[in-house]
């Protein structure tokens, strides 16, 4: 009897063994009564050692699915009508291919937290552990009008696949409201994708193959860690403190790992909420020039100033090709109208053009259309500034609640913008083990662990969406917090 066997796979010979033999009896390719070969010729015709023929064997017989009669040999039995016995891992059935698999997926912390506040059951539940806006304050009766202006307006042209780099008028939108702050990219150099994360996912797939280093901020965005995991890429991080990338300790790196891309995320950071200063900026684009190293700018929320003077983006400080710029609507206006870009010049615009292309065809041509009408009738312009005093309010307001309700030891920066506030519990504390108690005082936070490579530091650090809820849910939230905190600290 031929098994196929890879020996390169996380799963156990006897369980390749026994999946391939279990789904030939279910299947009834392999008929009742059908003798399977002696446990000593199948292992030497496969390979391996008798007791992993005997192990695959035994775990068939356990199911009802063979029986050995003594020394005649293991015979298969007729189907059972019964179901088979539950195995410890209802996963084993699935195809060997389909197994393999799940040795390399990647648990994706984002959402746990919150899924951990639903089961705690709380009646009032309030979360900060959200990585987006207030979803209460989209503009979703605009855009609905908007949309319907366009369908109207355009008729079938708006469902065509329409242009490869996108729509040429968003494109153009795009390029003013950059130039409003600072930046000067021509339309041409516009690439628009379904949200800012194609747009880093395409970029280090174009950049970089497995084993290749990609240097982060540490800690940093955990969805773009996980992607580049999952690329094959090793992710080495560069330490910051609150004036975001120590840029000093780059150039060591720089020497020692030879990395082929620098990810950072220079305005109002995930998680830290801090800001690059300028001196860094240029020093920063000063080393990716001299050790030839792309620098990946994604500013997910630059445009959320609530006080203090804006840095110059690092693509307006490229000398040239080196800074490749990637920016959403996701978080300025609506997650899930999908709409993001980047800004690139050179040779490399083009191979993510072309890449783009093989990847989806087309970003929705009707939701281009639709974006763009809003966003040129100066309605983008008014909603920012709107929701910009009603963040920095928010701001304010978990700022005084923190300071009221939460023990001493616990610190923080004021975030100048943005989403996240970047909170340390005090000395020795733990946020993964404060946040079951936190859910069961009905809150939720973001550990920080979950935006560290590796997951193994920062433990003593939590993410605080302090956007996301209105100041007097906010008040009440960080109240339990500070009780969840207390009641750690008599546990401790
Ligand atoms: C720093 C950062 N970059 C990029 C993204 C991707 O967002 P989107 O794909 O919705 O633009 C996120 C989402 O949370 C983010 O936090």
């Amino acid at each position: 009897m031929r098994i196929p066997l890879d020996r390169q796979n996380s799963l156990p010979l006897y369980q390749q063994i026994e999946t391939y033999l279990r789904q030939g009896i279910l299947s009834g390719s392999l008929a009742p009564e059908t003798r399977l070969p002696a446990c000593r010729q199948l292992a030497r015709d496969l390979g391996v050692n008798r007791i992993t023929v005997e192990n695959a064997y035994s775990g068939l017989e356990a199911d009802g699915l063979v029986f050995s009669r003594v020394g005649s040999g293991t015979y298969v039995l007729p189907p059972n009508p019964l179901p088979p016995v539950q195995k410890s891992s209802p996963e084993a059935d699935w195809p060997l291919w389909q197994q393999s698999l799940q040795a390399h997926n990647i648990v994706a912390k984002s959402g746990l937290a919150d899924e951990m506040l639903k089961a705690a059951g709380h009646a009032h539940p309030i979360s900060f552990a959200s990585g987006i806006s207030d979803s209460r304050q989209f503009p979703a009766d605009d855009f609905r009008k908007v949309l319907q202006a366009v369908m109207r307006r355009d008729g079938i042209d708006a469902l065509d696949y329409g242009e490869r780099a996108g729509y040429r008028p968003l494109r153009e939108g795009i390029a003013h409201i950059l130039a409003s702050q600072g930046l000067q990219v021509p339309a041409e150099n516009i690439l628009i994708t379904a949200g800012s994360q194609p747009a880093i996912s395409l970029v280090a797939q174009v950049l970089l193959k497995p084993e290749d280093v990609i240097l982060v901020e540490s800690p940093t965005y955990n969805i773009a860690v996980d992607l580049f995991n999952r690329l094959g890429f090793i992710v080495v991080g560069i330490p910051m403190d609150g004036q975001g990338m120590q840029v000093e300790k780059l150039e060591k790196l720089l020497q020692q790992h030879h990395p082929k891309l620098i990810y950072t995320i220079p305005n109002f950071h995930n998680p830290t909420g801090t800001c690059l200063t300028g001196a860094r900026r240029r020093q920063l684009i000063i080393l990716a020039d001299r050790y030839n190293v792309p620098i990946l700018e994604d500013d997910f929320v630059g445009d959320l100033r609530y006080e203090g003077r804006a840095q110059p983006a690092l693509k307006s400080l490229d000398p040239g090709g080196q800074v490749i710029y990637v920016s959403t609507f996701s978080k300025m206006l609506m997650p899930g109208i999908r709409v993001g870009f980047l800004a690139a010049d050179g040779p490399v615009y083009d191979s993510l053009l072309g890449f783009k292309r093989l990847s989806d065809l087309a970003t929705s041509t009707l939701i281009q259309r639709a974006l763009e009408a809003y966003v040129t009738v100066g309605r983008y312009q008014a909603y920012l500034r709107r929701s910009i005093l009603l963040f920095r309010k928010r701001r304010d307001a978990m700022v005084s609640a923190i300071d009221r309700y939460l023990p001493a030891g616990t610190a923080y920066d004021p975030p100048q913008g943005g989403l996240f506030l970047w909170l340390r519990l005090p000395e020795a504390m733990s946020a993964d083990e404060l946040l079951p108690l936190a859910c069961e005082e009905g809150v939720s936070f973001a550990p920080g662990s979950h935006f560290f490579a590796g997951g193994s530091s920062g433990r003593e650090w939590m993410r605080l969406n302090f956007v996301s809820q209105p100041a007097e849910e906010i008040e009440v939230g960080i109240k339990r917090l500070g009780k969840a905190i207390r009641r750690m600290s008599v546990r401790q």
